[in-house]
């Protein structure tokens, strides 16, 4: 085992995960191996399909991986028996996309938000005075107004619903937050409230974030480093700045090229890919953009192309790199 330093929280070495379809075996996951330090963000980007829910649950088990190692504050999680999980779960979250589906149409906010402080025994369940304190506190720490404490999630908007998602996970002081698209379901306006409050209460709290979407500009700002993601596998890492600046991979490229510029009258060249992210049952060895890639060409698709060191902290898996 590699040693740990301390900065590191999570490291992700070769994680695979791998579906059985009884139209073959679907790759969902090959392969993807990187680290996160405590309280930064890996943001983790690509198209509808390409693996980026699989890699969050997988991380934290939900999937359980088909090989690789996964590192939680040095401890490979994947060894550890169901207690030993029971007791990291605290640590190591997660926030839906729809908090509306993720959130019990049942109970208000006050239920939602003290059934996780009851499943984690932090409460005793005849402290309602203790329970409720903490239950204001922490709606305030995410913005929601007190008295919304006894409302129903049907009653509030998207973005409520999202806060209270937040506070759930709050409750429990995780260290590692995956936060699957936990934006994409809401207004352009909102969805910068909520990217404020989950960095502010990063700040605050020292969050680690695993930030997954298929919206470049949504992790832009957000990140420490930048994971592009296609078909299960990692074209290209890099800080984020630079994977805007001086993108490597066509991939990635075409990604950014779909940002709507804030300048009009500043011309960014528009890389239309041509057909879809195809699905990544058996795939064949090679490049798994290649049928899509306007720079192909047959080095693409003769083996696995690794990925390089193409600068500093930049990866990228390409032949042109
Ligand atoms: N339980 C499952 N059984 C079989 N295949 C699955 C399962 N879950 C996901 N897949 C497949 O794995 C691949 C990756 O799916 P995943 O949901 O991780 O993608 P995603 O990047 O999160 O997409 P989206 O942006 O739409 O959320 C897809 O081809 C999907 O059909
Ligand atoms: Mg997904």
């Amino acid at each position: 085992m590699t040693p740990l330093d301390d900065k590191e929280l999570l490291r992700v070495e070769r994680l695979k995960k791998y579906f059985h379809t009884p139209y073959g075996v679907l790759h969902a996951v090959d392969d993807v191996s990187f680290s996160v330090d405590r309280g930064e963000t890996l943001g983790i980007v690509g198209e509808s399909g390409c693996g980026k829910s699989t890699l969050g649950r997988a991380v934290l088990r939900l999937h359980e991986p088909t090989d690789g190692k996964v590192f939680f504050e040095g401890r490979n999680i994947l060894l550890c028996d169901k207690n030993e999980m029971k007791a990291l779960r605290r640590d190591m979250q997660i926030i839906f996309q729809d908090p509306f589906a993720s959130l019990n149409p049942r109970m208000t906010v006050s239920e939602t938000i003290s059934e996780a402080l009851l499943i984690q025994k932090l409460y005793s369940p005849r402290d309602r005075e203790g329970l409720r304190k903490r239950v204001l506190e922490l709606m305030n720490m995410v913005g929601l107004a007190s008295r919304l404490i006894n409302t129903y999630p049907h009653e509030l908007d998207g973005g409520r619903r999202q806060r209270i998602g937040i506070a759930r996970v709050l409750a429990l002081t995780p260290k590692l937050i995956v936060c699957d698209e936990p934006v994409s379901a809401l207004d352009v306006s909102i969805q910068a409230q909520i990217l404020n409050l989950m960095r502010d209460l990063q700040d605050e709290l020292g969050f680690t974030y695993l930030f997954i979407t298929h919206d470049l500009s949504v992790v832009r700002h957000l990140s420490n480093d930048i994971f592009v993601m296609y078909l299960g596998q990692m074209v290209e890492k890099a800080p984020a700045k630079t994977l805007f600046e001086k993108p490597v991979h066509p991939y990635t490229r075409a990604l950014l090229s779909a940002i709507p510029a804030p300048d009009p009258d500043f011309n960014v060249q528009r890389i239309t890919l041509k057909g879809e992210l195809t699905s990544p049952l058996e795939p064949e060895p090679g490049c798994r953009f290649a049928k899509r890639c306007p720079d192909a060409s047959g080095a693409c698709v003769k083996a696995d192309i690794p990925l390089r060191t193409v600068g500093e902290k930049h990866f990228a898996a390409c032949v042109l790199a």
